[in-house]
């Protein structure tokens, strides 16, 4: 493992070990395990923090997609326009519902997807739109929600690398008929497990996607529709309510770390993240580009410092998607874009010394002429 590594969950665990050894102990205690106070509890608590009416606690971010998509009306054989510069959990979610992915360009500036595209892409069959606000800076949901009201189309965010991002002082995750977050280990509000939450303002979309996490119970042992068992563990969202009141100042600490980033590269050897007026990025991953990211990122190893690509593949070229979604053919941003970035270490646990030598390696390979 490099010196310091590309992600280290581990790191945030022991920096709040006793809240949650203490909360886990709790819960243990309990003896309540399943669908008890403590996601109850988590529910409230991150809707309040988000500004949304309703949250659900689910198994994971990819079910808490399906089951939102779900929640808000599509059905299988349904469009739903998405992006292919995304984590594969996205489409796998539209599949796992039987609905059918349709590729959009991103825009080079936000990285996400590009409101000029929905139109152009649209069929009868299109019902519903999966903007993913990407690394933690948000889609440009004001026009992508304009464009999709004007067209009929439903609207499920894709917040699981968003915890907290902000649109003119609103928190992504509250645009839409409903979003879907994971608490996946690293991400910026991560469980030490899976876990994932469908959040929504409209209350029938809730009770669908309530009833639909387990067994389409509307109650005990009475389905009133076929559902799943995807619940929100105990155990996950006790540890959820020790990280939650943390995550802004978490949050902070990553924008203050891309900040040194940014002043320690030099364009256009190494281009940091564009910044978005009117948002507030919760800088989950930090993306360069760099026409050279093969050395770059191996100077970086060299000095101990571990990087990652997210993603090298685009969704439409890997090999379980090839040839399958219509928009695959055109789409230049998307795969301009995954052959030049480079991900950074991005986590409120990073040291000073650490994040100083990250910034002295970016400095020095800019300053030494390589390209
Ligand atoms: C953009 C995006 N969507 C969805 C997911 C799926 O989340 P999970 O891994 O909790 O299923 C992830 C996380 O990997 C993601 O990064």
């Amino acid at each position: 493992m490099p010196a310091i590594p590309f992600a280290n969950p581990k790191a945030q665990y022991l920096s709040r070990k006793r809240e949650i050894d203490a909360a886990i102990v709790r819960t243990l205690e309990s003896g309540r395990y399943i669908l008890g106070t403590e996601v109850e509890s988590f529910e409230n608590e991150f809707s309040t923090f988000l500004g949304v009416r309703c949250c659900i606690g689910v198994g994971n971010g990819t079910d808490a997609l399906a089951l939102a998509l779900k929640g808000v009306g599509i059905t299988p054989g349904h469009e739903v326009i998405t992006v292919a510069n995304s984590a594969v959990a996205t489409v796998a979610a539209i599949e796992q519902i039987g609905a059918i992915p349709v590729f959009a360009d991103i825009d080079e500036q936000t990285r996400c997807l590009d409101p000029q595209e929905i139109e152009r892409l649209m069929t009868s069959r299109t019902k519903a739109i999966v903007p993913v606000h990407l690394f933690g800076q948000p889609a440009p949901m004001e026009e992508i929600t304009r464009i999709s009201r004007n067209l009929g189309l439903k609207i499920v965010e894709d917040c699981a690398q968003a915890h907290g991002a902000e649109i003119q002082g609103k928190r992504v995750g509250s645009f839409g008929d409903a979003a879907a977050f994971s608490f996946y280990p690293t991400k910026n509000l991560g469980a030490l497990g899976d876990g994932g939450a469908v959040v929504t303002n409209i209350i029938e979309v809730a009770e669908a996607v309530k009833r639909l996490r387990e067994y389409g119970w509307t109650e005990r042992y009475v389905s009133s529709r076929p559902g799943v068992n995807s619940r929100l563990d105990e155990i996950q969202a006790a540890i959820l309510r020790v990280k939650l009141p943390f995550i802004d100042a978490d949050n902070a600490r990553r924008r203050d770390i891309a900040q040194r980033y940014e002043g320690a590269m030099r364009a256009p050897k190494i281009t940091a993240p564009p910044r978005i007026p009117g948002t507030v990025s919760v800088m989950h991953l930090f993306v360069a580009k760099s026409e050279n990211r093969k050395d770059l990122s191996a100077y970086l190893e060299k000095q101990g410092i571990g990087t990652a690509v997210h993603y090298p593949m685009p969704i439409h070229q890997q090999p379980a998607y090839v040839n399958r979604f219509r928009g695959r053919d055109r789409l230049p941003c998307t795969e301009s874009l995954a052959e030049k970035i480079l991900s950074l270490p991005m986590y409120p646990e990073l040291t000073e010394i650490q994040v100083n030598s990250i910034c002295a390696a970016l400095k020095n390979w800019c300053e030494e002429g390589r390209d």
